[in-house]
């Protein structure tokens, strides 16, 4: 059992950090899918992060790489692929046999299951930035984050900036997080010019200095992706807003979560 220890210099307001499942319970489930969802809910998890792309014929599905092989046993670029055609791949078996007939969800089904939640969990849809353009791809996810009446519990991410800028533009309510991978000095000075609700850097980009600055603007700090029990305890110890995480249920144990021994339970 990990416990959550707090010098004099640390969080002054004792505020938690939060605990968001990586593409969900993603270390015990087949990333991105709907069981890794449902068990980070089940585990009592703070928030949830997954990945969006769209398909040929223009459906949002929820998964990690541009391309499916890597987890389903299909091949090609999703931008190649329908939305049939996608769902009639397994992305379970490449993760264990009790996965087997598992589907790549649409964005729909995934905010179905957390607009139908007992719990109120954040959630961070990362608008994937990679070799695919996706033009209009944010629009379409805000629209449907709309008409589920999700937009006070979502935060888009993406390491492409300008996705993020236009979207705010065209939206002011939304919620917007820049991801980063890189040792930026002053972040919060950018990320206020952006007009930003958070910063997800790579967390071994920053440091105290960086997480004090961004919180004394306002700005919160979701960084990512923490699966060790030492770092985690350091990121809590500098006050970060939330850890974005592959191991829920021993990260919710860290940070001294109300759900922790019921997520050690299995429960
Ligand atoms: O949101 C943090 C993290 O998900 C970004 O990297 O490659 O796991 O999507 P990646
Ligand atoms: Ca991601």
């Amino acid at each position: 059992m990990y416990s959550a220890q707090r010098g004099d210099d640390d969080m002054a307001e004792h505020r938690r950090t939060k605990v968001w499942a990586h593409r969900g319970y993603s270390s015990t489930y087949p990333e991105n899918t709907m069981p890794a969802f449902q068990a980070a809910l089940d585990i009592g998890v703070d928030g949830i992060e997954f990945d969006i792309h769209l398909t040929k014929d223009g459906h949002i599905v929820v998964h990690h790489d541009e391309q499916v092989d890597r987890t389903s046993n299909g091949s090609g670029w999703i931008r190649d692929l329908t939305l049939e055609e996608i769902q009639r791949l397994d992305a379970g078996s490449w993760f264990g046999p009790a996965f087997a007939g598992t589907r790549i969800p649409t964005l729909e089904a995934v905010l179905r299951l957390i607009a139908d939640s007992k719990r109120t969990v954040e959630v961070n849809i990362e608008r994937k930035a990679g070799m695919v353009a996706y033009p209009g791809l944010e629009e379409q996810a805000w629209q449907m984050v709309c008409a589920y009446g999700l937009t006070n519990q979502v935060i888009f991410s993406s390491f492409n900036h300008f996705v993020l800028r236009d979207l705010k533009s065209a939206h002011p309510e939304a919620k917007i997080g820049l991801l980063y991978m890189e040792g930026l000095v002053n972040p919060w000075v950018y990320a206020k010019h952006l007009d930003a609700t958070a910063i997800h850097p790579f967390y071994l980009s920053i440091d105290r200095e960086v997480v004090e600055g961004t919180r004394n603007c306002g700005i919160a700090v979701h960084t990512f992706t923490v699966d060790d029990v030492e770092s985690a305890e350091r990121l809590m110890r500098w006050g970060v807003d939330a850890i974005i995480t592959d191991d829920p249920a021993v990260m919710l144990q860290v940070v001294g979560h109300p759900n922790a021994h019921a997520a050690a339970r299995g429960v």
